[in-house]
């Protein structure tokens, strides 16, 4: 982890969560500001005044268990994760440099990135699932391929109503494009990041590692994701 978030560990070990809190846990770059938004909309109608932040990207929360928090938890497909991981690691200042794209994936395949592995990462929330019932698994393909239907089940798990009408404003509003128009979700604002790089909502879509990775590094990653993906439970997309 980077000092920003170690710096300030005691305050993350003793974090008490109220009761009508939610956790949103994502590895970076799955999907964080696009979950975020669509909660602060469902619950508050605007970009939400309470959540500083989320936390995304720990997964053993030392609070969980005391309160029983829901956990809503979105997963995306591991080449389009490290593609989106590569790009926002260009573009960001607190993070180390990515260096090239070649030795980028090979880091992410050994599991060396800033907050950890990815394979351990979606695997641990998944197995979570099974002993602590209040985990809202999500994919980030089933979201592309429809808003409108995955906002239908995080509401069903959350025990949330809104009219036909709501609905269909809010998955308007969570759609890629107009999100990327949004001040308050495409980061323009944010100065530890450098557009001139990268967009921070860059594109949105399920299958762009196909511009990223060669037939080789390709071949390479399956052969290695098999070894380390044995729970063929936890299946993803990498096209829809
Ligand atoms: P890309 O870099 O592949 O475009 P996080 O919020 O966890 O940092 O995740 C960022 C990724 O989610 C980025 O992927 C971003 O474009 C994508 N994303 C955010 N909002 C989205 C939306 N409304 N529709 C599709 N993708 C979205």
């Amino acid at each position: 982890m980077t000092h920003y978030f170690t710096d300030n560990w005691e305050n993350v070990q003793n974090f008490q969560a109220r009761p009508d809190d939610i956790l949103i846990a994502t590895y970076p770059k799955a999907g964080t500001t696009w979950v975020s938004y669509i909660l602060d909309l469902l619950y508050f109608g605007q970009t939400s005044p309470e959540r500083q932040t989320s936390i995304p990207i720990i997964d053993r929360v030392p609070f969980l268990e005391k309160t029983i928090l829901p956990v809503v938890y979105v997963a995306c497909n591991a080449k389009d994760n490290v593609v989106s991981y590569f790009h926002f690691d260009r573009m960001t200042q607190i993070q180390p440099e990515p260096g090239d794209w070649s030795s980028y994936l090979h880091r992410f395949m050994e599991g060396k990135m800033v907050f950890g592995s990815w394979y351990d990462h979606v695997n641990g929330w998944w197995k979570k699932k099974q002993t602590y019932s209040k985990i809202h698994y999500m994919f980030f393909e089933d979201m592309v391929e429809d808003t409108g239907r995955e906002i239908d089940k995080l509401c069903c798990f959350l025990g949330l109503s809104p009219s036909a009408e709501e609905k269909k404003q809010i998955t308007g509003r969570v759609q890629f494009d107009n999100m990327k128009k949004n001040d308050m979700t495409n980061q323009s604002t944010n100065p530890i990041l450098d557009f001139k790089i990268s967009p921070f909502m860059r594109k949105g879509k399920v299958g762009d590692w196909k511009n990223h990775f060669t037939v080789a590094q390709n071949e390479e990653f399956d052969e290695d994701y098999k070894k380390k993906m044995k729970d063929l439970s936890l299946q993803f997309r990498t096209v829809i």
